[in-house]
């Protein structure tokens, strides 16, 4: 049996379409094997958000090359996307498969048998058909990730993503239910709507919004929870919090990608609101959920960053209060408007600012967590692990906190009521089962 080894970089939705690939391999009859090992293919699904991306990209190519000088090795996605014909003169390929090629995997693997066929690389700026990929498992046993959504069409100075995945494409909501119904059907109780620009979704269909696909997943049997990827405060109008807070599987965990809390900054960004509004759009979450985890992601160091704007990032964060803050310290990416921007902020700048958010995303997050001692609440059991020679089942509650149980019986994909008593030195929440959930 011929044996294949996948590796996925950058975002969830390249996990996704990796995960995608991967079955395409399997229904091929290929065995898969871990990227350690010595496999006859490797498929590395890259990515290009910075020049740094680029480079692990290439090292994880040639790392194939060396694993197995005789292996079939493809490259896929944003950086082939980017570095096109470039790459094909790169020793360490052999075959080229760009965004919106993905699907067609068994019959690139068809072509290179028969004629030696390498590129599948097109131009992105015309796509318009969003590229049919699905997976009915997933790595984990109990979350699932669900691309609703490809390209983006906002431009960030920073973000090369335009130019790799092209402009906005949504995926059918038919494609979308029957792959969450496959889902369900294997067990995943939680599905995670994602996509490269989720506030876009819908903006190429006729009447169908993100808001018709959240309802339509809710009523998908045997699914409990909804989570949903990065949206942008644009959104959230009343309408749609409104209606965001009526379905009852939706978890009150929203990730809002503020990227600066400065207006000048975001302004040059090329981002497209600003923070009143993006404060307006947590105070509506907020009055519409009770205490919904809100979370994000922010850049440190975008060239021109001065410190009072920094000191207006920062005080802006405090006010927020992020249950956790994703953050970032600008890395240039050549073909973006901000590598070209003077004032490029020196490294040591982008770490000590990057260190003060980090701070004080510790210490809102432990907030948010101390506020759950002493309650009940509702987790989706994942995983078991021993620590300090105990048994513990872990799982996550629906504000995506995480909580662990002494117990020595496997709970794995099972929802559980746990009353939270304390915090460990590692700052996790643990509780015992409630006496229902014992039995
Ligand atoms: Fe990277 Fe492409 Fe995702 S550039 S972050 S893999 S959209």
């Amino acid at each position: 049996m011929k044996t294949a080894a996948l590796h996925s970089l950058g975002c969830k939705v390249n996990s996704y379409e990796t995960e995608a690939m991967q079955e395409i391999f399997t229904e091929h009859g290929y065995e898969i094997v871990s990227f350690e090992e010595r496999a006859d293919v490797y498929l590395i699904n890259t990515c290009s958000v910075t020049n740094m991306a680029d480079r692990k990209s290439r090292q994880m190519l040639h790392r194939a090359r060396k694993q197995n000088p005789e292996a079939l090795i493809i490259a896929a996605g944003c950086y082939v996307q980017a570095a096109g014909e470039e790459l094909l003169k790169d020793p360490a390929v052999d075959i080229l498969i760009g965004n919106n090629e993905k699907a067609g995997l068994s019959k690139i693997l068809r072509e290179w048998e028969e004629s030696r066929r390498a590129f599948y690389v097109h131009d992105m700026s015309h796509e318009r058909q969003y590229e049919e990929l699905n997976h009915s498992r997933t790595a984990g046993h109990t979350r699932a990730f669900v691309k609703i959504q490809d390209g983006c069409d906002q431009f960030c100075a920073y973000c090369i993503i335009p130019y790799t995945r092209g402009r906005v494409r949504s995926r059918s909501l038919s494609d979308i239910l029957s792959e969450v119904k496959a889902l369900s059907e294997n067990g995943y109780q939680e599905a995670v709507l994602t996509g490269i620009h989720l506030d876009s979704y819908g903006t190429d269909l006729e009447g169908c919004s993100l808001l018709d696909v959240i309802r339509a997943v809710a009523d998908v049997d045997g699914i409990r929870r909804i989570r949903l990827g990065s949206l942008e405060p644009r959104i959230m109008t009343d309408e749609f919090v409104h209606g965001l807070a009526e379905v009852e599987k939706l978890c009150p965990h929203f990730h809002l990608s503020l990227q600066s809390g400065c207006d000048a900054t975001l302004k040059r960004m090329n981002r497209k609101y600003d923070t009143q509004q993006f404060y307006a759009c947590c105070e509506r979450l907020r009055s519409c959920f009770d205490s919904p985890a809100l979370t994000t992601d922010v850049m440190v160091g975008f060239p021109g960053e001065t410190e009072e704007e920094f000191a207006q990032t920062l005080s802006f964060l405090k006010e927020i209060r992020f249950y956790e803050m994703h953050v970032f310290k600008y890395s240039r990416r050549k073909g973006t408007r901000a590598d070209r921007m003077e004032q490029q902020i020196p490294e040591q700048i982008k770490t000590r600012r990057s260190e003060i958010l980090l701070k004080l995303s510790e210490e809102n997050s432990l907030r948010y967590r101390e506020r759950l001692l002493g309650k009940t609440v509702e987790v989706l059991m994942e995983e078991a692990c021993i620590l300090h020679g105990r048994t513990w089942q872990i799982g996550h509650t629906r504000e995506y906190v995480k909580v662990a149980v002494p117990s020595e019986t496997p709970l794995t994909n099972r929802m559980v009521r746990v009353n939270v008593e304390q915090m460990s030195e590692n700052g996790m929440l643990c509780g015992v089962l409630t006496n229902a959930d014992r039995k």
